[in-house]
């Protein structure tokens, strides 16, 4: 059969209804809005997982889903409906900002209060932008010691976190890290892990991942974040969770803090109370 037709087929097994409901529960868990055109993608991102679990049909699984025993199996669902794509230093524009910019206002003030830095990398996917914040602010620390900081890495991903939590990484990820933050901050695998990286230690220790979905009742991080990267996870939500998104961050914000969202979302229309310094960019003032 073409792989066209196999495809056509998987997507005709997951009717219209049974789609609708399942998208459904991604949306009141994740508020991920899956629009009628992702069916074929649902199916296809499906159909291993019901092969895993020994049911043979989309609306078995969707049954499966509103019983009781589903309640565990809507993580599994959202983890594989979301998108996870990630870089070191994607959007660097950002990161010069933090260098340039929040850390030089931020940290002269910290020093003089003996305040801690913190951080939060609000979907954090993989690791590569909460471990990218970690650089960073490390590279800004050696000219500036005696800070104590934390980065929070989260996400609703428990797959997602695990890996950034392991922090090994293939060469093919590395490649926009520069050279010296690559010989100060990886190790090389050895052995079987030739050809792949790990953060090192150190940094590593800076970071504390927590599972934290952007729409749970509480978020249990400190309460004043003096940075906030919330990147590229707004795109997939409507106007409505955008909005309460972008409200709860805010006023997870120390007054003067920072919310950075990614190159290609726009918080226009919203009401957040916070005032727009660069692409993407939005200060607590
Ligand atoms: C495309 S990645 C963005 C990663 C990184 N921020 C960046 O810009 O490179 C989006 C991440 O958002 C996470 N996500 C989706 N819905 C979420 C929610 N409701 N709460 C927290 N994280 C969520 C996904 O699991 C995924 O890892």
């Amino acid at each position: 059969m073409p792989p066209s037709t196999a495809l056509r087929r998987l997507a005709d097994d997951l009717s219209a209804r049974t789609f609708q409901s399942i998208a459904q529960l991604v949306y009141q868990h994740s508020r991920i809005c899956l629009t009628a055109d992702k069916r074929l993608l649902l199916a296809n991102r499906l159909r291993a997982r019901l092969v895993e679990l020994g049911i043979e049909s989309f609306d078995a699984y969707s049954a499966l889903l509103a019983s009781h025993e589903g309640s565990t199996e809507i993580d599994v669902l959202v983890d594989l409906v979301s998108i996870n794509h990630t870089q070191f230093f994607r959007e660097i524009g950002h990161f010069e900002y933090l260098t340039n910019h929040i850390l030089p206002t931020l940290v002269p003030k910290l020093l003089a209060t003996g305040a801690p830095l913190r951080l939060w990398s609000a979907a954090a996917s993989s690791g590569e932008e909460p471990y990218t914040m970690a650089m960073v602010v490390a590279e800004y620390l050696r000219e500036h010691p005696g800070l104590a900081w934390q980065i929070e890495a989260s996400d609703i991903s428990w797959r997602m976190l695990a890996a950034a939590e392991q922090a090994i990484y293939p060469a093919a990820s590395v490649t926009a890290v520069p050279p010296v933050l690559l010989r100060r901050y990886f190790q090389r695998g050895l052995a079987t892990r030739t050809g792949s990286y790990r953060i090192q230690q150190a940094l590593r220790a800076q970071l504390h991942f927590e599972r934290i979905n952007l729409f749970q009742s509480h978020y249990p991080v400190a309460a004043e974040q003096q940075v906030i990267f919330c990147r590229n996870v707004m795109i997939y939500f409507d106007e409505r969770s955008r909005l309460e998104a972008v409200q709860r961050l805010a006023r997870h914000l120390a007054p003067g803090g920072y919310l950075v969202i990614g190159y290609s979302e726009s918080l226009l229309g919203l009401t957040h109370g916070l005032t727009p310094v660069q692409q993407g960019i939005y200060q607590r003032t």
